[in-house]
């Protein structure tokens, strides 16, 4: 009797606590179509997770109140059932009903996961997507890089041709509210697209243990309007031309400090701050470009224009410690 107060005590406190609980398992708000199929399927299946919840902890408690042991003789047998034609039947259909459901949703919900919506295929935007240790990189159509934060136009399908370097491991690219997962493979393509319904920033993180700065690999995504999306993508063009943009200080922060610190403080990797390296651009140049001991080669496919703005960004303002 004691253990069944508890019982019904726990379950109790669990009820009132699950409100507030609940709030942190359902799906982030969709933003893309794709988005919303993955909660659809998620509430599709929650809902016959909690039904089959309810009735088995339900009948659990059940059978404990009414079949309970009363005055028999603790080795004496209850009574003994043999076979049960109606309970059996049920018991096999019910399962395979459920999860001909569950299958026949999610079948139907995929295509609109997997797959950009095609009819707009002309005037969608392919952006290459790198995921290296510990790094997003973000390349346009023209030539435009970016580090973690991906811009983004409103309502026009993006395609994200997502690959890793041969030499690294494996990433995961993840904004739950623009979709689901997609794993950056060394040396193998993979694809995956979101159509931002409404401007705003979206944010998300690898999500593939890929090393001791794995927590540090977020990723970001602002969603402009298309006008102003097209107007700063051409700018960011010109501005790195014209070795005038912010690229320089982007791969510092995205790249470089991530282990060796924002202010070069160290971390994982060696103090840069005061570095007579620092100032040599070729030396420079060729750690960036080939690594060195434990630092992968992390520039290794950047553009003239790319290693420029880096070398340029430390010559300007250099490292200074913590
Ligand atoms: Cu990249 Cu975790």
């Amino acid at each position: 009797m004691r253990s069944l107060l508890v019982l019904v005590g726990s379950t109790l406190v669990a009820a009132i606590a699950a409100p507030a609980a609940l709030g942190q398992l359902a799906p982030v708000t969709p933003e893309s179509p794709n988005a919303e199929s993955i909660r659809d399927s998620y509430l599709f299946v929650s809902i016959f997770v909690v039904g089959v919840f309810l009735l088995v902890e339900g009948l659990l408690i059940a059978f404990v109140v009414r079949y309970r042991r009363r005055r028999r003789e603790r080795f004496e047998d209850g009574v003994q059932i043999h076979g049960s034609t109606k309970l059996e039947l049920m018991w096999t259909a019910f399962p395979v009903v459920v999860l001909f459901l569950i299958g026949a949703f999610v079948f139907i919900e995929l295509p609109g996961i997997k797959d950009p919506p095609s009819a707009r295929a002309s005037d969608e935007l392919e952006v290459r997507v790198t995921g290296q240790q510990f790094h997003w990189q973000y390349e346009y159509p023209n030539g435009v890089i970016a580090i973690d934060a991906l811009r983004a136009p409103a309502g026009v399908p993006v395609r994200l041709v997502v690959t890793a370097p041969e030499d690294d491991v494996i990433h995961s690219w993840w904004i739950p509210s623009l979709g689901g997962k997609i794993d950056a493979i060394p040396g193998r393509v993979t694809e995956t697209w979101f159509e931002a319904t409404r401007p705003g920033t979206y944010r998300g993180q690898c999500a593939e243990l890929c090393g001791v700065e794995h927590a540090k690999m977020l990723a970001s995504v602002e969603v402009l309007p298309e006008a102003e999306f097209a107007a700063w993508l051409r700018s960011r063009r010109d501005a790195q031309s014209a070795r005038t943009s912010d690229l320089g200080e982007e791969l510092w922060a995205g790249v470089c400090a991530k282990c060796h610190g924002l202010a070069g403080e160290g971390g994982i990797a060696p103090r840069l701050a005061g570095s007579a390296t620092l100032t040599d651009r070729q030396a420079v140049e060729e750690i960036v470009r080939n690594g060195r001991r434990t630092m992968p080669a992390v520039g290794n496919d950047w553009t003239d224009e790319q290693m420029d703005a880096l070398i340029s960004y430390l010559e300007e303002s250099p490292p200074r410690g913590s």
